[in-house]
């Protein structure tokens, strides 16, 4: 079993380097993913309330503890409150549901999922009888003391954001008791975002890079848009390391210094995207596979385009 190699975090904790993604990870194949990537050394999962799927994470989360081959505080487990519950007095109960989903009694990580809020409602896409997405008028800032309160409370080790720009970064950090651990934004070799990448530097903040794969299964890809998983350039550095593309931009993300959570919920995959400890990339293929940016952003959230804190 592969043993993954930890980064810390400024609030002094230790987070894996590569965890498992859950997005469209389905209900009736999550179960059996999250158990899989546990068997193969996997102990960092990236959960989130939008991806409807928490209660069966929870159960093979539960079911893993209670055989005894893992304990709690081997895992590291991370949720995020979504758009339509930023106002602060949702925070901690949006938490509690998560807590109640996963089975568990605290988080590992707890983010804001983008800084945008949506209208407070059942609905995480609430519409309008214009068929328009409502916009919440929380902002961000505000929504931050009340995750402070839930890691004050103990309800989660840790606490950080997602999909915040750099100007969204430094006017959040010029009001926090509490500073975020991570951003979680999207990073692969097509998208790397370098001024997003120095601004959470500069606050040693870690980036989580998500899509760290290129996303392939989205479902508003077409059948136009490059593939990192089939670039030339990777193609043929994986030749060289008998690696697979997957392998090689796994292994330039965390040489980065970046924590990829690629999503996958085939058992031989799972154990592939971990397999990134046994070679090195040199300076020269980092410098090429670097190159390869070329501002592709797979996930633009369009649906929230025109919100006043719509990050892109
Ligand atoms: N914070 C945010 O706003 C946000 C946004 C998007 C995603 N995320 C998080 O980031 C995670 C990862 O992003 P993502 O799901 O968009 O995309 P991704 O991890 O870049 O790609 C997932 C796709 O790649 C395939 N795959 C996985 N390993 C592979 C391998 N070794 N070789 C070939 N194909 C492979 C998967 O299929 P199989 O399952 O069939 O292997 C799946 O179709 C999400 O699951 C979620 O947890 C966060």
């Amino acid at each position: 079993m592969v043993q993954v190699p930890l980064i810390q975090l400024n609030n002094g904790i230790t987070m894996p380097v590569i965890g498992l993604g859950t997005w469209r990870a389905p209900p009736g194949e999550v179960y059996k993913a999250v158990q899989d990537a546990i068997d193969s050394g996997f102990r960092h999962f990236d959960c989130a309330m939008l991806y409807g799927n928490e209660d069966e994470i929870g159960q093979a989360l539960h079911d893993k503890l209670k055989q005894g081959t893992i304990k709690r505080e081997d895992l590291f487990i991370v949720s995020k409150v979504w758009c339509n519950s930023m106002r602060p007095d949702l925070v901690e109960p949006t938490l509690k549901k998560t807590l109640k989903s996963l089975r568990l009694d605290y988080l590992d990580q707890y983010l804001t999922h983008w800084p945008m809020g949506f209208q407070e409602s059942d609905s995480f896409y609430p519409l309008g009888e214009d068929g328009k997405l409502q916009h919440s008028d929380v902002d961000y800032v505000d929504s931050w003391k009340a995750m402070e309160e839930v890691y004050r409370k103990g309800l989660t080790r840790s606490i950080g954001i997602s999909n915040y720009n750099p100007a969204q970064v430094q006017r959040l950090m010029k009001t926090v008791s509490i500073k975020p651990v991570v951003n979680q934004i999207e990073v692969h070799p097509y998208l790397i975002p370098q001024d997003w990448l120095d601004v959470c530097k500069t606050h040693d903040i870690v980036v989580v890079a998500y899509s760290p794969l290129g996303s392939n299964d989205r479902p508003w890809a077409t059948k136009d848009d490059p593939r990192v998983l089939e670039d030339p350039v990777i193609m043929a550095i994986a030749k060289k390391h008998k690696k697979t593309t997957a392998q090689v931009t796994l292994r330039f993300l965390v040489q980065l210094g970046l924590v990829p959570i690629p999503k996958s919920s085939n058992p031989k995959r799972i154990k592939e995207n971990l397999e990134i400890f046994d070679f090195e990339l040199t300076s020269e293929e980092m410098s090429e596979i670097r190159a390869l940016h070329r501002n592709i952003r797979y996930h633009k959230h369009v649906e929230a385009l025109g919100h006043r804190h719509y990050p892109f």
